[in-house]
C-alpha cells in the first residue's frame, strides 16, 4: 500500500534528493510572475526537481517526465502543474462570470472539461479553484474568484475540486482524465488593503472565519489535493511563513490532508517583507508547514544549511517529502509516469465540438443583463446591426485572463462571431470607435505581458468619423466597450472604475445619433456604470465569455438564450463606496431605508449608500414573481427543522431561468450579525406563464456563526428569512430558534 511503498522508496532518498521533491522550477513559454528558473534539466537529474510548471504541450511533457524517470536516480516521476483557470484551450467565462451563472453543474462540468483538456495534454495538476472573498473591484483579481459571498464561494469551490479531482482522489486516482487540484490563496489574499495586489491584509479572527475562511474550507472538505499560499501576511506573518494558519488551522483543525504548495517566489519574498535572510525565511516556511517551494529555490539553496545547523527538524522535511510523493501516488505516477502523455490523446480530447458546445451554453448562462429599458434587446433577427468599439473585433481579448493556454487566434471576435451566426439574416457591420485608453502608457502597462489590442495610430477624431459614418448605416449600435482581458487579472489594480474617457466619448456619441444602443460591456471586475445606467437604453454584463464568447453574445443579444445570470459582486455607483458589499453589519447609526442622507448618520454627503446594482441581480427577457414565504412551522427547534416554501411565476412571454435566493439575518446576537447572508439558492427554469415552488430547509446548523471566542454556534432567538431573486428584493418571514 501507499504507506510502505513511500517508507520504501524514502529509505533510498539522500537528504538532497528529498530537498529536491520540495522544489518546483518554472519552465516553458508562459509568464505568470518576474523569475525563471535556470538549468532546470540538469536538476532534474540530479533528482533536484519534484515538478514543474507551465510547460505546454504533451511530446515537451513526455520529453522532460523520460529525463525524470530515466536519468535521476531513483526515477521519482515528476508533477507537471498549470494555471488550468477557467478551461485548457476551451475556454470557459472568467470565474467571476462562471460565479454569476450559480449553476454548481455547469461550474463542476466546466472544471471537468478543463481536466479532461489539460490532462490530455501532459498536465496532472492545476492551480484552481482560486476561492478568494473579495469586496474590492478595485483589486484586478476579482476576476479570478467567485465574488463576496463565501457561501456561495464555497459551493462553487466543491463544485470545482470535483470537476477537476473527481470523488476518488482522497484515495487514489485511476483514470487518466482527472487531475488534482490546488485551492488557492491561502489565505485572505482577496482583502488588500486599497485594493493594490500584494498589499498587506489585516482582519479580526472574527470577520476572517465568519466572512472569509469558509471557501477553503469548503475545498479541504471537498478533498482538494493541495492548497497554495497567499503573498499577503495575516497578523502580521506572511501567509507563508505563517505556522497558525499551515498547520493549527489548516492541518490540525481542518484535517487537510495533501500538501501546500508556495505562491511563486513566495518564499523568498519573505525577504522583502522583512522577516529574515533566505535561509531563515526558508525554514520558517518549512515549519509551519508549507511543503513545495514554487520557483523561489529557498529550499534547495538553504534547507541542508538549517538541517545541519538544527534549524530544521529532518523529521520536519520527511513529512513534506513524504506529502509530495504521497500526492504523487495518489495521482497513480508511480503505476505508469506515462498516465498523463498519451500523444493520441489532445487530437481527440482537446477543442472538441462537444466541449466548445458546452462552453458556449455555460458563457451564455454567466451573462448578467443589467438594463433593458423599452425592450430594445433581444435584437429583431433583420436589417443591419453595427458593432462599435475597441473591444468589437479583438480575438485574442474574448478568452479573459488566466487562459494560459489558449489558442487566442483561433477564437471569433465578437464582430466575426455575429457576421458568421447571422449570414444572410442580419447585415453586421463594424468601427473601432477609440481606442481602449485614451493615454498610451496606461493602454501599454494595461496590455504587458498580454494580448496586443492593435492601438490604432488614426487620431481620436478619425476613429469617431469612421465610427459614426458606420453607425449612420445602422438600425442598432452594440457598443463593445469596457476593459481589455489584461487590465483585470494579477497585477491590474486600478483607482478608478468607469470606462476610460475615450470610451466614454464614443459612446455619448453612439447615443446622440438617436439609434437605440446596447452596451455589450467586457470586464473582469464590477465597474462603476451610473451615467451608463442612466443614459444607454441597454446594457448586457459579458465579462469575458472564453473561447466561444462570440457565439454566446450572439445566442443572447439576438434573444436565442434568454439571460439569466446574476451578480455575485456589488456594483457599486463610485469608487468613493468600495469595500460596498450586501452582507455588511447595521452600525449604531443605520440610515433610515429609502433615504439618502440625515445628519449624524452612517451615510456620506456625496452619494448614497446603495449599490448601482445590489449582489444577486441580474433581469431576463422574462419577468418573475414571488409569493408570501410560506414556513412549515414558525419555530425551531434544536434538532428540528423548518422549510420555507415560495411559489415562483413566470409572469412574462418567454421561457425563462430564474436564481431564487434565500438569505436570512439573525436579528440579535453575542456578537453583531450581518443584515443579510446568502443561505441558500435554487436555479429553476420555468416556461412562459408556468409556476413553481421552490423549498429551502433550514436547520439550527445553517444558523450557525463564529462567536466572539470562535466557537461555531447557533443562538437562540429571532431570524428573518428573506426570498428573492436578488439581495434587495424579497419577501420576509420570522422565524424563532428555541
Ligand atoms: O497560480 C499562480 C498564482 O495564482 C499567482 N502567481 C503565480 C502562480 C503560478 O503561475
Amino acid at each position: 500500500d501507499m504507506d510502505r511503498f513511500i517508507d520504501a522508496l524514502m529509505k533510498r532518498m539522500t537528504v538532497e534528493e528529498k530537498i529536491g521533491q520540495l522544489n518546483l522550477p518554472v519552465t516553458g513559454d508562459i509568464t505568470t510572475g518576474q523569475a525563471k528558473s535556470s538549468d532546470v534539466a540538469q536538476k532534474i537529474e540530479k533528482g533536484l526537481v519534484g515538478g514543474l510548471f507551465n510547460l505546454k504541450g504533451v511530446d515537451r511533457i513526455l520529453e522532460v517526465q523520460k529525463l525524470a524517470v530515466e536519468k535521476s536516480r531513483l526515477g521519482i516521476p515528476l508533477l507537471f502543474g498549470m494555471d488550468v483557470i477557467h478551461g485548457y484551450e476551451t475556454i470557459f467565462p472568467i470565474p467571476l462570470g462562471l460565479s454569476c451563472t450559480w449553476d454548481m453543474a455547469a461550474i463542476e462540468q466546466s472544471a471537468r472539461i478543463a481536466a479532461i483538456e489539460a490532462s490530455a495534454d501532459g498536465i496532472s495538476w492545476t492551480f484552481s479553484p482560486m476561492v478568494d472573498i473579495s469586496r474590492d473591484p478595485r483589486w484586478g483579481r476579482v476576476s479570478e474568484g467567485s465574488g463576496e459571498d463565501p457561501f456561495l464561494g464555497g459551493a462553487i469551490a466543491q463544485a470545482m475540486v470535483l470537476g477537476y479531482q473527481g470523488t476518488d482522489l482522497k484515495d487514489q486516482l485511476h483514470r487518466n482524465d482527472e487531475i488534482m487540484a490546488c485551492v488557492k490563496h491561502f489565505a485572505l489574499y482577496g482583502a488588500g488593503e486599497a485594493g493594490r495586489d500584494y498589499n498587506t491584509v489585516d482582519m479580526s479572527r472574527n470577520r476572517m472565519f465568519n466572512e472569509y475562511m469558509y471557501p477553503y474550507e469548503a475545498a479541504v472538505e471537498a478533498g482538494v489535493g493541495s492548497v497554495m499560499a497567499s503573498f499577503n501576511e495575516v497578523d502580521g506573518i506572511p501567509a507563508t511563513g505563517n505556522r497558525w494558519l499551515m498547520t493549527d488551522l489548516l492541518r490540525d483543525k481542518w484535517g487537510f490532508q495533501g500538501f501546500v504548495v508556495t505562491d511563486f517566489t513566495g518564499i523568498s519574498e519573505m525577504v522583502e517583507h522583512g522577516v529574515g535572510d533566505l535561509q531563515t525565511v526558508s525554514a520558517l516556511a518549512l515549519n509551519a508547514g508549507v511543503d513545495m517551494d514554487m520557483v523561489s529555490e529557498g529550499f534547495v539553496g538553504t534547507l541542508m544549511k538549517s538541517i545541519k545547523e538544527g534549524k530544521v527538524r529532518m523529521a520536519t522535511l520527511n513529512t513534506a517529502c513524504r506529502r509530495i510523493l504521497e500526492a504523487k501516488y495518489k495521482l497513480g505516477l508511480f503505476d505508469n509516469p506515462y498516465k498523463y502523455c498519451d500523444v493520441n490523446r489532445p487530437k481527440r480530447d482537446i477543442f472538441t465540438k462537444e466541449h466548445r458546445d458546452v462552453a458556449r451554453k455555460i458563457a451564455g448562462e454567466s451573462f448578467v443583463l443589467l438594463k433593458n429599458s423599452a425592450g430594445v434587446l433581444p435584437l429583431k433577427k433583420q436589417g443591419t446591426v453595427a458593432v462599435i468599439g475597441p473591444l468589437g473585433n479583438t480575438r485574442s481579448n474574448m478568452p479573459g485572463t488566466w487562459s494560459v493556454a489558449a489558442r487566442l487566434n483561433d477564437y471569433p471576435s465578437l464582430y466575426e462571431g455575429l457576421k458568421e451566426m447571422m449570414a444572410g439574416k442580419v447585415n453586421i457591420t463594424y468601427a473601432k470607435g477609440s481606442n481602449l485608453i485614451g493615454d498610451a502608457a496606461y493602454e501599454e502597462r494595461a496590455t504587458m505581458f498580454g494580448r496586443s489590442l492593435n492601438r490604432d495610430n488614426r487620431t481620436d477624431k478619425e476613429l469617431l468619423d469612421e465610427a459614426l459614418q458606420t453607425a449612420a448605416g445602422a438600425d442598432v449600435i452594440v457598443a463593445a466597450l469596457g476593459e481589455s482581458s489584461e487590465m483585470s487579472g494579477e497585477s491590474s489594480s486600478r483607482t478608478e472604475l468607469g470606462l476610460p474617457d475615450v470610451q466614454h466619448t464614443l459612446l455619448e456619441a453612439l447615443l446622440k445619433t438617436g439609434k437605440p444602443v446596447v452596451l455589450t460591456l467586457f470586464t473582469g471586475r464590477p465597474l462603476t456604470l451610473t451615467w451608463e445606467q442612466e443614459h444607454v437604453p441597454a446594457i448586457l454584463n459579458v465579462w469575458f465569455g472564453g473561447s466561444e464568447a462570440a457565439y454566446a453574445i450572439g445566442d443572447v443579444l439576438f434573444g436565442d438564450v434568454n439571460p439569466s445570470g446574476k451578480l455575485t459582486m456589488t456594483f457599486p455607483k463610485n469608487v468613493g463606496q468600495i469595500p460596498l458589499f450586501y452582507n455588511h453589519k447595521n452600525t449604531g447609526r443605520p440610515l433610515a431605508e429609502g433615504k439618502w442622507f440625515e445628519k449624524f448618520r452612517s451615510n456620506y454627503l456625496d452619494v448614497d449608500n446603495e449599490p448601482l446594482y445590489p449582489f444577486g441581480y441580474g433581469l431576463s427577457y422574462t419577468t418573475f414573481q414571488y409569493s408570501d414565504i410560506a414556513l412549515s412551522t414558525p419555530t425551531l427547534g434544536k434538532d428540528g427543522s423548518v422549510t420555507a416554501v415560495v411559489t415562483v411565476t413566470n409572469t412574462g412571454k418567454r421561457d425563462g431561468a430564474e436564481v431564487v435566493q434565500l438569505y436570512i439575518r439573525d436579528l440579535v446576537g453575542s456578537i453583531t450579525r450581518p443584515v443579510r447572508e446568502l443561505k441558500g439558492f435554487n436555479k429553476i427554469f420555468l416556461r412562459a406563464g408556468e409556476s413553481k415552488t421552490v423549498s429551502f430547509k433550514i436547520t439550527p446548523d445553517l444558523l450557525r456563526f463564529y462567536d466572539y471566542n470562535l466557537n461555531y454556534i447557533a443562538e437562540p432567538g429571532d431570524f428573518d428569512i428573506m426570498i428573492g431573486g436578488d439581495s434587495q428584493a424579497v419577501k420576509t418571514a420570522r422565524l424563532t430558534l428555541k
